[in-house]
């Protein structure tokens, strides 16, 4: 037996033990050189190696190349990473297109490695170590011998963190070229086991992540983006939970692909029972040409094992997300409270417009004033000066510095939105540059938002893009960028490639999009980025390495927030997403809500503003001075603490949201519950805290009255809302 501190190698079963104090993942090699999986799931102590593959003779399932054992079937058989063309029917990871032409391929054991920490992936962001004791690394690599093809499985397990790292590297050791036509980061197959259920996040503009919780059964279900992004329309995370399973109990697994392309989760199960889940880039319009002596890195995987709930998994994940995928200065820092421009004006502001909101924000506390879409080329509408990054000078008559000039001597940070990925035919730059846009040869291009995507795959694109943010960004005093893109890919081909690497286009894109976010986040240290994508359309783990927090949706309804924000946070951690109070009644819903509620809401993440503060009643003024100050009191905990959902409507208790923040020494606590809609006879319900000490006094810090701590979470509060809708409860406790 090989012990390293986190994972073991039993020569004589030949199996790999991953773990640490909580969980243990398994798998081991069989006679034929197969990687069969064999585990994973709470810790197990004293492992002997007797789980392995069960064998049989199955009609219709057909045996291993070369063999006659007819109860030997790869049709059949938990797998830690399948290939087609060698009996297994099922879904498979890695799909090759030989040189020959057929698509066969059988990877088989060849030998691994153990290193110490987490080696980084190659051009793409992944979870990180600050010291190589926090981690260790398997590479387990294997080859297919007909074809000289090597693929390395690697598996990062962290001490501290819940959490398995999973990616594949695919080598050409052959003298022919092959091609990738599907290559998925990952495989986890688990036996026949009652029913299992797979929780996804689909959704659209302005409505992203929904929660749909669908039994798994025969069959594939695919949850995917096929837009050149992660999407509003399916997140790339994806749960594995039992039927049980709730916020507080039950087995839950957590599939995050670390990526901002098209991705694709697939679930199944088989004729026997068995589950398999894969997640990757997406195969479709996938075709990637690898020549000898070439490799190619998939995207890296976050598994998270919980055995007690949907909380204590999101808790897992988001804190390795928070600290170890997220960088950068900002990662650590307490976040500014903005008032951002864009639903006060729109496009229609200028340096007149604009100072008043300022000084109003400066007077209510506000930290940074935030200059949205509209401030460069002649930029009016949407329909122009996509690409070209220098002022509207006719918006600031004084000069921009005179106006970045003012922002600052008020004491606040001053932050600019950008889209950087995109080109309008109405600016300077597709005048002197049409052959940077994505286009098809011979057809017309495809307009949304009357606009068109720049190919960032190419060298040159990026160069430009670079080169005219870094003019604004030296010369500005710029706190903070939004980085927004507000369409989807379409169009796909890059004019630098040849015909047989048009298949490469969409990861091309991607990889570029992740180099010029690496040399902009990396020569500008000082700048707090912030990810937006028409809101949440590219909110994942992969832009999370390179900005700590985006804005999630451009839905600022305060009612739809609470869900919009509950079900994001079984994947993202708060500080990660943005929240803003904006006008009343709302511009997505012309809902009318009280400005309580807003700003409970917006509370709830990172804080900002986004409408016009002029027009605030002085009683309105008096209410956001106060969520201001609040805010200031608390962020620490609202942005690193733990965060827990309490109730959601479909818990049965349709009406209602709570969820609340609890430090890491459990001493203070902070709950947020919400009423949607009154009740002329309300029902005498209970809020249940969880997270807290049992052996700790609380004291409400408002009412000043004193509860035990497991009074709190297990007997619980009596809640009393005001007779009217869209009402919110807050609690604050710490222990005495
Ligand atoms: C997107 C963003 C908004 C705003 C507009 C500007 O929709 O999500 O917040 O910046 O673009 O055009």
């Amino acid at each position: 037996m090989t012990t390293h501190n986190l994972i073991d190698f039993d020569a004589d079963t030949k199996s790999f033990h991953l773990h640490n104090a909580n969980i243990s993942y398994i798998f081991s090699i069989d006679e034929h050189g197969v990687i069969g999986h064999d585990y994973y799931g709470r810790r197990l102590n004293q492992y002997h190696g007797q789980l392995r593959n069960p064998q049989r003779d199955r009609g219709f399932s057909g045996n291993f190349p070369g063999t006659t054992d007819r109860t030997y079937s790869l049709d059949f058989f938990l797998q830690e990473y399948g290939s087609n063309g060698n009996g297994d029917y099922r879904n498979v990871a890695s799909v090759i297109r030989q040189a020959d032409g057929s698509r066969a391929a059988n990877f088989v054991y060849q030998d691994y490695e153990i290193v110490a920490g987490k080696p980084g992936l190659e051009g793409l962001p992944a979870a990180y170590v600050e010291n190589e004791n926090e981690a260790e690394t398997l590479q387990v690599h294997l080859v297919d011998r007909v074809s000289q093809l090597t693929l390395t499985l690697n598996y990062t397990i962290y001490r501290d963190f819940d959490i398995i790292a999973r990616s594949v590297v695919l080598t050409n050791a052959s003298q022919k070229t092959v091609n990738i036509e599907k290559l998925a980061s990952m495989q986890l197959d688990l036996p026949a086991q009652g029913g299992k259920q797979v929780l996804s996040f689909p959704g659209g503009h302005v409505n992203e992540r929904n929660l749909q919780r669908e039994n798994i059964g025969h069959g594939t279900k695919v949850f995917e983006s096929r837009r050149g992004t992660t999407s509003h329309q399916m997140n790339n995370f994806i749960v594995i939970v039992d039927q049980q399973t709730t916020e507080f109990s039950g087995e839950a697994i957590g599939v995050s692909l670390v990526y901002s392309g098209s991705h694709k989760e697939e679930v199944s199960k088989d004729q026997f029972g068995s589950y398999r889940i894969l997640s990757g880039i997406n195969d479709d319009q996938f075709d990637w040409q690898l020549d000898p002596k070439e490799h190619f890195q998939t995207p890296e995987v976050l598994l998270t094992y919980s055995a007690n709930g949907l909380n204590e998994m999101s808790d897992h994940l988001n804190g390795l997300l928070r600290t170890r995928v997220a960088r950068g200065q900002f990662r650590d820092e307490v976040r500014p409270i903005v008032i951002n421009n864009w639903e006060a004006t729109f496009w229609n502001f200028d340096e007149a417009k604009l100072t008043p909101i300022i000084d109003e924000a400066k007077a209510l506390g506000i930290e940074m004033f935030v200059l949205d879409d509209g401030w460069f080329g002649h930029r009016d509408s949407d329909n122009s000066s996509l690409g070209d990054w220098n002022i509207y000078e006719e918006k600031f008559p004084n000069g921009f510095q005179h106006f970045t000039d003012y922002v600052h001597n008020q004491g606040m940070q001053f932050g600019m939105w950008f889209e950087p990925e995109m080109i309008s035919i109405d600016s300077d730059l597709y005048r002197a540059h049409p052959e940077y846009m994505l286009k098809v040869p011979n057809r017309q291009p495809s307009p949304s938002r009357d606009q068109f995507v720049l190919d960032v795959g190419r060298q040159e694109v990026r160069d430009n893009v670079y080169e005219q943010m870094a003019k604004i960004l030296d010369g500005g005093k710029v706190d903070y960028v939004k980085w927004d893109m507000n369409r989807n890919l379409t169009d796909i081909y890059a004019v630098d490639l040849p015909a047989e690497r048009q298949g490469e286009v969409m990861h091309r894109y991607v990889l570029g999009l992740y180099a010029l976010l690496e040399k902009l986040t990396t020569n500008y240290p000082d700048v707090l980025w912030e990810g937006c994508s028409g809101g949440g359309g590219r909110i994942d783990t992969g832009f999370l390495y390179y900005m700590p927090q985006s804005w999630i949706s451009d839905n600022t309804d305060a009612v739809d927030r609470m869900r919009i924000q509950y079900n994001s946070s079984m994947a993202y951690p708060v500080s990660s997403m943005t929240s803003h109070v904006s006008v009343s009644p709302n511009q997505q819903t012309g809902r009318m809500t009280p400005m309580e509620t807003r700003g409970a809401v917006a509370m709830s993440g990172v804080l900002g503003y986004e409408l016009d503060l002029t027009e605030l009643t002085e009683s309105e003024k008096l209410v956001v001075k106060e969520q201001v100050n609040k805010y200031k009191e608390v962020r620490e905990l609202i942005q690193f603490g733990h965060f827990v959902r309490l109730i959601n409507p479909e818990m049965g208790l349709g009406n209602r949201y709570a969820w609340m923040f609890v430090d890491d020494t459990a001493d203070e606590a902070l709950v947020f519950s919400f009423k949607i809609l009154s009740d002329a006879q309300p029902e005498f319900s209970t809020l249940k805290l969880a997270g807290l000490d049992t052996n700790k006094t609380y004291q409400n810090i408002e009412t000043k009255a004193e509860y035990g701590g497991d009074e709190l979470m297990r007997a619980g509060l009596y809640e009393m809302f005001e007779q009217a809708d869209f009402t919110t409860n807050v609690y604050h406790f710490k222990a005495l």
